[in-house]
């Protein structure tokens, strides 16, 4: 029986190009293992992300980076080593992201939002527009009005699933800062009947009871089979009249703790995604899948730098001269998730905003810890008083 539901949302590939997506999955199902691992950590089990966003604003800020700040880059986004394919996978991607059936809608917007102060230089700005980033230069002291109209700009492609993508408070002392909205609504291919769905229990890989849930069911016909090679049971389930997009489940087998597949899906390779699919003519199943709502918020910066991406985010260390002159480092990178599957369809919606901040900040002093003092006669350099102050009081 159903029990512990791994949801993977891929890329599906356009049937059009020869470009190869799997550095693309590779990245993404890392980047839920490492994702599920931090946030598991402090309690949060439900887990959406949207790696594709963070791919591509990773991608682009490969362009201007260099050093072992564009080494991590290249090798943990899974680039192959010519910068033209690099680039035509991206441009790939932003094909992908733009798909208006009448009956499925995946929607996708990139914003770069920076200081006219800073020299961003033309070579990037041309860079980015031409993977159909908009470029706005905006005072980035104002936070108010940043925050206000990067909201807006994620609020319009998300259709209001997401209205608050930012606060003004996050934005604090950013000099550039990169925006990703995603959304996608898309019926099932085969609808659920809402008078079949039932209260049932859920369980944890143990087979200990853990909740309930609002099953869905439906007899119909997918595409589903055992993958052995990572230990789970996997179901597509399609969506619209086109079927260009689906969901696929994966159900780990009997006793396989959800970490462990997680884990198999980060390192097996995947020749599974496609393994499974017959041509001929799919049998009716029955389906039980529960009525499920996802919202999270996550950082993504510890699950990256697990992954091994750690320069770009160091104070110290990072490189990207291809950006700007003055050095700037990745301080934010926030993604705000949520999905909502019922007996309908699907309608999920993202918003990821990345933050580069200025290495040499204005130099900071905060005395909000214990501290020694001295006071002393300037010319001799004579210390006349010393103290601790170690004890703080409202006085
Ligand atoms: C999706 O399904 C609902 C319920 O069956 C229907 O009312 C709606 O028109 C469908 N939407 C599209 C875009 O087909
Ligand atoms: C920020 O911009 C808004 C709108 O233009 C303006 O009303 C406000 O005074 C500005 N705030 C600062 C601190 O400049
Ligand atoms: C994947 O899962 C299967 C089944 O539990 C296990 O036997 C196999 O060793 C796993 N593979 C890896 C690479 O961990």
């Amino acid at each position: 029986m159903w029990k512990i539901i791994a949801l993977v949302s891929l890329a599906s590939a356009a049937p059009t190009s020869n470009i190869d997506f799997t550095p693309l999955n590779d990245f993404s199902l890392k980047l839920l293992y490492n994702t599920y691992a931090f946030q598991e950590s402090y309690g949060q089990k439900n887990v959406v992300i949207s790696p594709l966003s963070i791919w591509s604003m990773f991608a682009l800020l490969a362009e201007g980076s260099s050093g072992d700040t564009f080494n991590e880059l290249m090798s943990e986004l899974r680039f192959p080593n010519d910068m033209r394919v690099t680039a035509a996978l991206h441009s790939a991607v932003s094909g992908i992201l733009l798909r208006r059936d009448q009956d499925v809608t995946l929607d996708g917007v990139s914003g770069m939002f920076a200081d006219c102060n800073l020299n961003i230089h033309q070579d990037f700005c041309q860079y980015a527009k031409n993977f159909d980033t908009q470029v706005f230069l905006v005072d980035t002291s104002n936070t108010t009005l940043l925050a206000n109209d990067i909201n807006n700009f994620i609020c319009r492609v998300t259709q209001g699933r997401i209205a608050e993508a930012v606060s003004p408070r996050v934005l604090e002392n950013l000099r550039m800062i990169l925006v990703d909205g995603l959304y996608f609504k898309a019926n099932w291919t085969h609808q659920f009947d809402p008078t079949q769905t039932r209260e049932e229990a859920f369980y944890n890989y143990q087979g200990k009871k853990i909740g309930s849930v609002n099953m869905m069911y439906h007899k119909a016909p997918h595409n589903n089979g055992d993958l052995p090679q990572i230990g789970a049971q996997i179901l597509e389930m399609p969506y619209g009249k086109n079927e260009q997009l689906s969901m696929l489940i994966l159900l780990p087998f009997d006793g396989m703790p959800l970490q462990k597949l997680l884990e198999n899906l980060s390192r097996e390779p995947l020749t599974w995604l496609n393994e499974f699919q017959t041509s001929e003519g799919l049998s009716e199943i029955d389906c039980y899948i529960p009525r499920f709502k996802i919202t999270s918020k996550s950082d993504m910066i510890p699950p990256l730098m697990y992954m091994g991406i750690r320069n770009i985010f160091d104070y110290g260390k990072a490189q990207m001269p291809g950006i700007s002159d003055s050095p700037l480092y990745v301080s934010t990178t926030i993604q705000n998730v949520n999905i909502e599957v019922t007996e309908e369809g699907t309608v999920a919606a993202s918003s990821t905003v990345v933050g580069l901040e200025d290495r040499i900040l204005s130099q900071r002093f905060e005395a909000n810890k214990e501290f020694v003092f001295l006071i002393r006669e300037k010319q001799s350099g004579v210390i006349v008083f010393a103290g601790v102050y170690a004890e703080p009081s409202l006085v």
